[in-house]
């Protein structure tokens, strides 16, 4: 059975034999004008690919032909690529962009891939075949592709043990044991379906650092890895556990003013670059959930990143901070505690240095407002992390596609620099003019024969790649492909599963945390529902934290009467938000405790709409089964028993949350819950 291990790179032969045939006449045969493994790689992946897909072979020749074909190059290094390419197209191609073209000239046809290095030419080259694998159009093809972002990379929060943290697709797909002499196949595959969506960077090692990957053994499989990942375009990067020096270097401290410190961290930023010499750099969790950092010797995080930066600084490598800091001691409200830090250092850290911050103030909840650090850091690039994992969002079984929600995140106007000043124009450096821009995801990958577990997990590694391409591509054209690729080209079903992509996202909200609710997740596993559960360090930090549930109402009031975090946006920002009756609902609960009896705009009470709220959601997984369901005749069988399978207990556990969170809310509304509410059909 089909156990969807190819992801969106499937080449199977197109069904209908006319449009084949006319995609024979126009991408029949190869020539990739220059020799590089990067190009090389190019070649093969569009002979492999358009071979699979036009049913024959699709040589990759050795020189140009005559008659029909691709012809791929690098402008400047190629007197063929440079007789096809204007000078006006030539100058709108940037790093890794490409121009894709189908042109006639001299009376000679040809698709035309070209680009100014050879990503930008391994890029294109997986355009075009991703515009054969959905069947579109090439004729009078024009267009040229830059990517907005600077970084996109990975995140994987794997363990040396290969336990993965919040990994729910099986154990890390780095075998550490066996490397650096046994390549495992799949990190070719990894390398090859990241390339397809424009991913160039990866962490392979847990935020949650072990400085056992700075030891010489370690680093040999390391270099192991990155040596598969060059010629698909991909850098590598490690996590650096800030007391590395204390735990590998036998020093006494980890001060990141000390001179033997620092002497560490380049001596052994060298010995990285000696082993990989395109090596990334460090991305660095201090200061955070336990994590030692800077501030263990009052310094604080500009100097601790400063001190990594200045280290790899002579080789072209960066530090990616993260900003998710919290303190369970600090009696401030956890939403407010990484803008108070980080704000003030804007400006302070050296050129190298990005921050990284998570989309919302909390973590990774199934909707946050955006983290109030974008746009109050003008001097600073800033780095989106989005989870791709989810979490907080049924991890491995719930189907959640989360393109939506990245999308409201990146589509958020911060209002800043006036309207427009989207998050994406935050993140791309467009808005403060920054040279380094980057974006992470947390990877969903792991072992399991789908790579991701739940199968509709790979739409979220798919549009996770799209988007960090560019931010400003529509969700659903981001659907489209992807299930095309994936799955199938009847329009009906394709209309379908890309309903049950767009809608999803929402749905979860609804049986989890409707109108702004949020960390009411059982603590520690993240899983099902624990609005009552408490086992928080701190003694403010009870079960109802985070919901504030009492007899009056519900809800965190975040405005100035309470923890006052809305005061840390835009006041253009703040002004949708102040006020209870005109907040949008899906905020309503994270800055404002709402009376039970208060009436909303939909002409409920509170509480009515709480209940309508999670009636809605479970009822709308229940449609979503047969959705599935009526799709059955267009999917494979091996696939549409996972995604089925994975539903029945999406839909099990969407009346969990109902019915739990329900009985423990009505337990402070004391009303009842209304007899009229939406059931499944
Ligand atoms: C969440 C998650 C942790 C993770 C942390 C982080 O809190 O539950 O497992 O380490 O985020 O992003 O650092």
């Amino acid at each position: 059975a089909d156990d969807g291990y190819r992801l969106w790179l499937r080449f199977d032969e197109i069904a209908s034999e006319e449009v084949r045939n006319d995609y024979r006449q126009s991408v029949g045969q190869i020539f990739i004008d220059g020799d590089s493994p990067i190009l090389a790689t190019a070649g093969k992946e569009l002979s492999d690919g358009l071979s699979g897909l036009l049913g024959q072979s699709v040589p990759l020749l050795d020189r140009a032909a005559d008659g029909p074909g691709i012809i791929a190059g690098i402008i400047g290094q190629s007197d063929l690529i440079n007789g096809w390419v204007t000078t006006a197209d030539a100058e709108k191609i940037q790093e890794e962009g490409y121009l894709l073209m189908q042109k006639e000239q001299n009376g000679q046809q040809r698709i035309v891939i070209a680009a100014k290095d050879e990503r930008g030419v391994l890029y294109g080259s997986f355009h075009l075949l991703r515009l054969v694998q959905t069947q579109s159009a090439l004729s009078g093809l024009h267009l040229i592709d830059n990517p907005k972002i600077k970084m996109r990379v990975l995140n994987h929060w794997d363990n040396l043990d290969r336990t993965v943290e919040r990994g729910y697709a099986g154990f890390s797909i780095w075998d550490w044991h066996q490397l650096p002499e046994f390549l495992d196949v799949r990190y070719t595959d990894y390398a090859r379906a990241n390339a397809s969506i424009g991913i160039n960077g990866t962490v392979v090692t847990n935020v949650n650092a072990n400085a056992l990957i700075f030891r010489p053994d370690y680093l040999e499989k390391v270099a192991a890895l990155a040596d598969v990942f060059r010629p698909y375009g991909i850098r590598i990067y490690l996590t650096a556990r800030f007391s590395a020096p204390i735990e590998q270097g036998g020093l006494e401290t980890a001060d990141p003013l000390d001179a033997g410190v620092q002497k560490w961290w380049s001596d052994k930023v060298a010995e990285i670059y000696e082993l990989i010499p395109d090596f990334g750099g460090f991305l660095v969790k201090a200061n955070s959930e336990g994590q030692p950092g800077p501030q263990n010797y009052n310094r604080n995080h500009a100097e601790g990143a400063n001190m990594l930066a200045d280290a790899l600084e002579p080789y072209g490598g960066v530090v990616m901070w993260r900003a998710f800091v919290y303190s369970n001691e600090e009696p401030e409200d956890r939403a407010k505690q990484a803008y108070n830090e980080f704000v003030p250092l804007d400006g302070k850290f050296r050129k190298n240095v990005l921050i990284q911050v998570k989309n919302g103030p909390i973590d990774f909840q199934p909707r946050e407002p955006i983290h109030p650090l974008f746009g109050a850091m003008p001097q600073t690039p800033l780095m989106m992390e989005f989870q791709i994992t989810k979490e907080y969002l049924g991890q491995g079984t719930h189907l959640v596609g989360l393109a939506k929600m990245y999308e409201e995140v990146l589509q958020t106007d911060t209002y800043v620099k006036g309207k427009g000043s989207t998050v994406a124009k935050v993140i791309d450096g467009s808005l403060d003019g920054h040279e380094l821009s980057g974006i992470a995801g947390v990877a969903n990958i792991g072992t399991a024969r789908n790579w991701t577990g739940n199968l509709f997990g790979q739409a979220d590694w798919y549009a996770y790649g799209r988007l960090a391409w560019d931010p400003e591509i529509a969700a659903e054209s981001i659907f489209e492909e992807w299930t095309k690729m994936t799955f199938t080209h009847d329009p009906e079903a394709v209309s379908v599963i890309n309903n049950m992509l767009a809608t999803s996202h929402e749905t979860c909200v609804r049986y989890m945390t409707p109108l702004g609710l949020h960390h009411i997740m059982g603590p520690g596993h993240h899983y099902g529902p624990g609005p009552w559960v408490s086992r928080m360090p701190r003694a403010d930090w009870t079960s109802v934290y985070y919901h504030k549930a009492d007899e009056k109402g519900l809800g965190f009031d975040r405005t100035a009467s309470g923890s006052d975090a809305l005061s840390q946006y835009h006041p253009d920002f703040q002004k949708e938000l102040r006020d209870m009756d005109k907040i949008s609902h899906k905020f309503l609960l994270w800055f404002h405790h709402v009376p039970w009896d208060h009436v909303l705009s939909t002409g409920n009470t509170l509480w009515v709409e709480l209940c309508r709220e999670y009636h809605r959601g479970a009822a709308a997984v229940t449609a979503m089964k047969e959705q599935w369901n009526s799709v059955s005749d267009h999917i494979d069988p091996g696939r549409f028993r996972q995604v089925a399978m994975h539903l029945d207990i999406q839909e099990k556990e969407a009346k969990w949350w109902r019915d739990a969170c329900l009985r423990y809310f009505q337990s402070f509304s004391k009303m009842e819950i209304p007899a009229d509410l939406e059931q499944p059909e």
